[in-house]
């Protein structure tokens, strides 16, 4: 009998295909580049389940030219490029990697928070460019970190992460979130604030926030016009919750002191994208939870979802649980 088939968008590793391909015949992307739409919907056919990455378009066109799917598996913990909501009416889970690249992901906000305050990348690029300008009292002059004032939009998994750490630096942490968050706010002594007020009074603003339909452009001119002039902005969530050209403007005006992008709109960022020529900015190409450990950890998962669905069990990482409400 042969072996049912899971279409995976990128390659996961060998661990983690090795296993897979003890229960089903896995066929891999093979380019680095995502898959379009279309090429995902040509591979799609007669597949039990889907490996996705955030870069994959799985809409309702996708959901409905697979009519043996029972799956989507996604190796991230967001999933805002997921039709989630038709899945479910479709009866699909839809796997995702939460708590496994949290620390990770808040490591590597404070790799940019304290890049950016630092100046760690301009000076670095002219060092390796033979300029190394001989101490001097005013040489690469940054802004100190240790007890400024940090605020962190979206107090999940993350957002608290980021939040502990910034004990360590001996600041004053502020928070705005969609629901409060009273037990973690004691337990990491945060201030709850609106989002106007921590703009106005946080010295870095990392986002920490997924993308939903009241996240889109949520740092746009009139917000990034609250920031204080020193203040510097963190983003390893996506890259749409930025209004991309104000915060441009903002930057190339000298309106804040700088950001720290992990994320953009669109990525790959365009190579002609003005952004990318300001002194007072660290791009990374959307790297957060990516250290060896954790991303081969979240290939597991993905596994972990094909051989629950092969077993008839529930998907032990799923961000769509009530999809198993009509079975219960
Ligand atoms: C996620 O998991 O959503 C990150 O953006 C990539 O790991």
């Amino acid at each position: 009998m042969s072996k049912p088939k899971v279409f995976l968008t990128r390659d996961i590793g060998p661990d983690a295909i090795d296993r897979l391909n003890q229960l089903v015949d896995s066929e891999v992307w093979p380019e680095k580049t995502p898959p379009t739409k279309q090429e995902i919907i040509n591979h799609i056919d007669g597949a039990l389940a889907i490996i996705t990455m955030l870069t994959d378009p799985i809409d309702r066109d996708v959901i409905d030219n697979a009519q043996n799917l029972q799956l989507i598996s996604q190796m991230a913990v967001g999933y805002d490029n997921i039709d989630l909501h038709y899945a479910t009416s479709k009866h699909i889970p839809v796997g995702h990697t939460p708590d496994v690249l949290t620390e990770t992901t808040a490591d590597f906000t404070w790799a940019l928070l304290m890049a950016t305050a630092r100046r760690v990348v301009e000076s670095h690029n002219e060092v390796q460019n033979g300029i190394w300008k001989p101490w001097g009292p005013f040489v690469w002059t940054g802004t100190d970190v240790f007890g400024k004032t940090l605020g962190i939009i979206g107090l999940g998994r993350i957002g608290q992460a980021v939040a502990r750490r910034a004990k360590g630096f001996n600041m004053k942490v502020l928070y705005n979130s969609r629901d409060r968050k009273p037990d973690v706010e004691k337990e990491l002594n945060l201030e709850y604030v609106s989002l106007s007020d921590l703009l106005k009074r946080s010295d870095f603003v990392s986002l920490n926030t997924s993308l939903t339909k009241e996240t889109y452009h949520l740092i746009d001119k009139k917000a990034i016009n609250q920031m204080k002039p020193g203040a510097f902005l963190i983003n390893t969530a996506r890259g749409t919750i930025v209004d991309q050209e104000a915060l441009y403007q903002a930057l190339k005006e000298q309106k804040i002191a700088g950001a720290g992008l992990d994320v953009t709109d669109p990525e790959p960022i365009r190579p002609d994208d003005p952004i990318l020529r300001l002194p007072n900015v660290v791009i990374t190409p959307h790297i957060g939870s990516s250290s060896l450990k954790t991303r081969e950890r979240m290939a597991m998962m993905m596994v972990e979802n094909v051989e629950a669905i092969l077993n008839h069990q529930t998907i032990p990482y799923c961000a769509n649980p009530e999809v198993y409400a009509d079975f219960e």
